[in-house]
């Protein structure tokens, strides 16, 4: 596709393109961000198949108001004052996820918390009232590369995408990401809203080891699915099964699954690799029943592309 400036049609047609499933490029205040509908499964796998990174590092949820955000998360007085104070702006708020979330778990990589934010670029906040469904948007950069600040950065990695112009980005740096699930906040990822600002604003921050190395070097983990909790299963986890076990639930791919399972599970019967990943942590947590399952036995899945990522979580998950 290409490159249209922000005007109020091509919002329009962005919203509907989101609506329909598609991965847009969107700038906000911070660094331009792939954006995708977060209560699709199937459109926040395809998010992570353009970015190409070998893992699931959860997205960052953006919605256009604090109200908005309390349909997905469980609302605290910590985020309550955070939220007034930086609001809309560069601030991420790490927060339990709400049972009754229509999130995809994908968006949280299977963890139990959701990363929202309510941006404040105009073409963000448009677009989310337009469209009306949250949005998972990490920044709009190849694994690896520097975050984009100009749509014709969007462009030159993703040419295909439908990327709106909000001209080049105010603040040029991701959020901060604040964990707010726990006693005290912990800066998770320091960011434009230093920890000064966060203090001033009635914040009093925990520091730990890893927090201050990463401010002091300014920097992101290297592997953030090292630094995070991961999603681990109940059950013990065999992978790359090519003969069942007594008692196995089954995570088949493909479309000629292993017979005698007490419960399957095909995460693609087309071999589909975004399917696969659309549908993979709602099939572990449903087959993650251990008073109906001694185990959970999964099928090989190819290792290219969005099936590294899948790897990656399940070899975690394996490790327990
Ligand atoms: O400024 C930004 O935040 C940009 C714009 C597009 O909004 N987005 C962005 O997203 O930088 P991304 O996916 O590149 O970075 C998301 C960060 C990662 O460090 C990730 O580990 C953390 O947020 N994160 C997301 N969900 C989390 C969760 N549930 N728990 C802990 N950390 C989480
Ligand atoms: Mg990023």
């Amino acid at each position: 596709m290409t490159i249209f400036l922000a005007s109020e049609k091509h919002i329009a047609a962005a919203a509907d393109a989101l609506r329909r499933g598609e991965v847009i490029g969107l700038p906000t205040e911070t660094v331009y961000g792939l954006a995708a509908d977060a209560t699709n499964d199937r459109a926040v796998a395809e998010i992570y198949a353009a970015k190409g990174r070998p893992s699931f590092n959860p997205l960052i949820v953006h919605v256009a108001s604090a109200q908005a955000a309390q349909l997905h998360v469980v609302w605290n007085a910590l985020a309550d004052s955070l939220a007034a104070a930086f609001w809309p702006g560069p601030l991420t708020l790490v927060l339990p996820r709400r049972a009754d979330s229509p999130l995809s778990l994908l968006v949280s990589a299977g963890l139990d918390s959701v990363a929202i934010r309510v941006p404040a670029h105009p073409v963000a906040r448009a677009v989310l009232e337009a469209c009306d469904v949250p949005l998972a948007a990490p920044s709009a950069n190849p694994s690896g590369r520097i975050s984009p600040t100009a749509a014709a950065h969007v462009e030159e990695a993703f040419p295909e995408l439908l990327i709106l112009d909000g001209r080049p980005c105010q603040v040029g740096l991701e959020s901060t990401v604040i964990d707010c699930t726990g006693a005290a906040p912990v800066i998770l990822r320091p960011g434009v809203i230093g920890e000064e600002q966060l203090q001033a604003a009635g914040c009093r921050l925990q520091v730990n080891a890893v927090d201050l190395q990463l401010a002091t070097n300014n920097q992101q983990p290297k592997s953030p699915g090292l630094l995070l909790k991961h999603y681990a299963p109940r059950l013990p986890l065999r992978l790359n099964v090519t003969d069942l076990q007594p008692g196995e639930a089954l995570l088949a791919f493909g479309p000629q699954p292993l017979v005698g399972a007490v419960t399957t599970y095909n995460l693609s019967e087309t071999s589909d690799m975004v399917e696969a990943a659309a549908n993979l942590f709602a099939m572990l947590r449903a087959l993650d029943n251990p008073a109906k399952h001694r185990a959970i036995a999964v099928m090989p899945i190819p290792r290219a592309g969005i099936g590294l990522a899948i790897h990656d979580r399940l070899e975690r998950a394996a490790r327990g």
